[in-house]
């Protein structure tokens, strides 16, 4: 049975509009809080976070203690899915994710069984975060998009255009459908664990949606993210999912009809005027730039209120349009949320 859902996020994620709007922030745990930059400078390596549940949890909950946003998200990261596959992962200090590369050929070569095993410390992590959460934040459990996991597996780390992995995908398609089929299933049973141990809504990760053309989008992105929605929903109904194709522009309306999905991430770039149009039809979330972050003062006050007073009548989740970077005063932070929750009206 559905029950009606009282956490404020989980109200918004249903339909309805909720004063003052819902808030967290994409990338809300990380390197602009002193506290995470101490427990990070203890522990061995990045990945030694996500999969050691005592610090996952401590880096999960730091941010709520610090600001009582109205949810928690997973710490982790989108890429322990190629770790999971058995693709050789690491962080660098000033890179970023370094994969060794994936090429067409040695797909056969990633591990499709024991997947949601291996990320087993991820799961005693939620469990943890669930019990220790105030009773009215949310917990969000994460992943990322196909199209966007694969970009990593194929390029082996970051990019700006992705090329080696469009030409992939334009170039053989057949096999690279192949790809993305092994990480929608591989996906949905990495998502479906996670709330089996307290994930209360999910979001998907799409950060290279942008990269792609019509045609494209529609089948490495749209496509693979409705089989997930439909195969998370499969095995639990009520649980309510967030959509961010980041950058996909004009897209984000075939995500609103046609996705599956109750929510959809909007970046910075979407027009506001566009997102009420999206609203008619789905949950929005966003779209504060993150600069207007870093900057504090008049331009965060404008930029909130901007947002505020185009999407702040229909359903909405106050977000940025990406993650928080780590040049952020944590105190433009408390004064984001101190502007959003005293505008009840
Ligand atoms: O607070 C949260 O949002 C939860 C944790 C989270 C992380 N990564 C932690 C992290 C989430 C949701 C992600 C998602 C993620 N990871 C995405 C999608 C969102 C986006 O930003 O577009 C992507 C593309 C990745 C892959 C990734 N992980 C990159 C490219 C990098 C390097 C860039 C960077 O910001 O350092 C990471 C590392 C990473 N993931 C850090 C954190 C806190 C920084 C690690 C450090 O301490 O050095």
């Amino acid at each position: 049975m559905t029950q009606t859902p009282t956490k404020p996020l989980l109200r918004a994620l249903a339909g309805e509009r909720v004063a003052p709007a819902p808030i967290w922030l994409m990338r809300q745990a990380g390197r602009y809080l002193p506290e995470y930059r101490a427990l990070r400078a203890k522990a061995g390596g990045f990945l030694d976070l996500c999969f050691t549940p005592d610090y996952a949890t401590e880096i999960t909950l730091q941010p709520i203690r610090r600001f009582g946003l109205d949810a928690a998200i997973l710490f982790s990261d989108i890429l322990v899915i190629p770790w999971a596959l058995g693709q050789p992962l690491r962080f660098e200090e000033g890179r970023g994710p370094v994969l060794e590369p994936i090429a067409p050929d040695g797909l056969d070569r990633l591990e499709r069984e024991g997947v949601v095993e291996r990320l087993a410390p991820v799961f005693e992590t939620v469990r943890r975060v669930k019990s220790a959460l105030p009773p009215p934040t949310t917990l969000i459990g994460f992943a990322g998009a196909p199209w966007t996991v694969a970009c990593y597996m194929i390029e082996g780390g970051g990019s700006k255009e992705f090329l080696k992995a469009k030409r992939w995908a334009l170039g053989a398609p057949d096999r690279f459908q192949q790809l993305i089929d092994l990480l929608v299933v591989a996906t949905v049973d990495y998502l479906s664990a996670q709330v089996e141990a307290g994930a209360e809504t999910l979001q998907l990760f799409d950060s290279w949606a942008g990269v792609l053309s019509e045609t494209e989008l529609e089948r490495w992105s749209i496509a693979p993210l409705q089989r997930i929605v439909e195969g998370v929903k499969a095995r639990h109904p009520s649980v309510p999912v967030i959509l961010f194709p980041r950058g996909s522009g004009l897209g984000y309306a075939r995500f609103a009809e046609a996705s599956g999905a109750d929510g959809l991430g909007l970046d910075t770039t979407v027009p506001l005027r566009f997102a009420a149009e999206l609203q008619k039809q789905i949950t929005v979330q966003g779209n504060l730039d993150p600069a207007a972050l870093v900057t504090g003062g008049r331009a965060l006050e404008e930029g909130i209120d901007r947002i505020l007073s185009a999407l702040g009548a229909g359903p909405f989740i106050f977000n940025l349009g990406h993650g928080v970077v780590p040049e952020t005063p944590p105190e433009h932070v408390a004064a984001l949320i101190e502007r959003i929750q005293r505008t009840a009206a």
